[in-house]
């Protein structure tokens, strides 16, 4: 039994099996929610480029803060998102989120940045520009957040600023603003759980 123990535990430490803790899924159904995980990058840092520098469109950057519900910085929470290109297409990738995605893990500040472009509309549609975003708890939960929108874009309509009370890991719309080199920036922070069924 000992050389098995022994056995499995270096096969484990060999395939890394041993990390492949997939948190459980909270908050209700999440089309896919299962492929955060894929392709993870073992790395993480604070943070990442969604968008290839080489991309087509306008330069962004979203950055934020994630705190835990009593207002304190949440550091380790990996931040995991996706978009359309600049025009509004999911670019192929390995799973339906497409080849714009990435993963960004807090600071000892809770801070996240990610390096991207504005994502484009869905062509011909009336769905605003968004990225999507979930969070992976490590250990414990994972779930997905309100969407980033962005207060310039004319297709954001009173109705999709309605319940900004009840927004999934606090509001996802903010105002972006340019800087001197023509970035945009625009902050998305998140309150871990807030308004997410089921989560403890
Ligand atoms: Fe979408």
């Amino acid at each position: 039994m000992k050389l098995l123990a022994a056995a499995f535990l270096l096969l484990s430490s060999l395939c890394g099996c041993a990390e492949a803790t997939n948190e459980p899924v909270v908050g209700g159904p999440c089309e896919g929610c299962e492929y955060v995980f894929v392709d993870m990058p073992k790395t993480i840092t604070s943070r990442a480029q969604i968008a290839p520098v080489d991309e087509k469109g306008e330069a962004l950057v979203v950055e934020g803060t994630v705190r835990h519900s009593d207002g304190k910085a949440a550091s380790g929470i990996v931040v995991y998102a996706y978009q359309t290109d600049a025009g509004g297409i999911y670019p192929a990738g390995s799973t339906r989120h497409g080849r714009l995605r990435g993963w960004a893990r807090t600071d000892s500040e809770g801070h996240y940045r990610f390096a991207t472009i504005r994502p484009g509309a869905y062509p011909g549609g009336s769905n605003p520009q968004h990225i999507h975003m979930h969070v992976i708890e490590p250990r414990k939960a994972t779930y997905f957040i309100d969407d980033v929108h962005f207060t310039d874009d004319p297709l954001l309509t009173a109705k999709h600023r309605q319940g900004e009370e009840s927004r999934r890991g606090g509001s996802g719309i903010g105002t972006p603003e340019r800087d001197a080199q023509g970035v945009w920036h625009v902050r998305r922070d998140i309150v871990l759980g807030e308004n997410v069924p089921g989560y403890r």
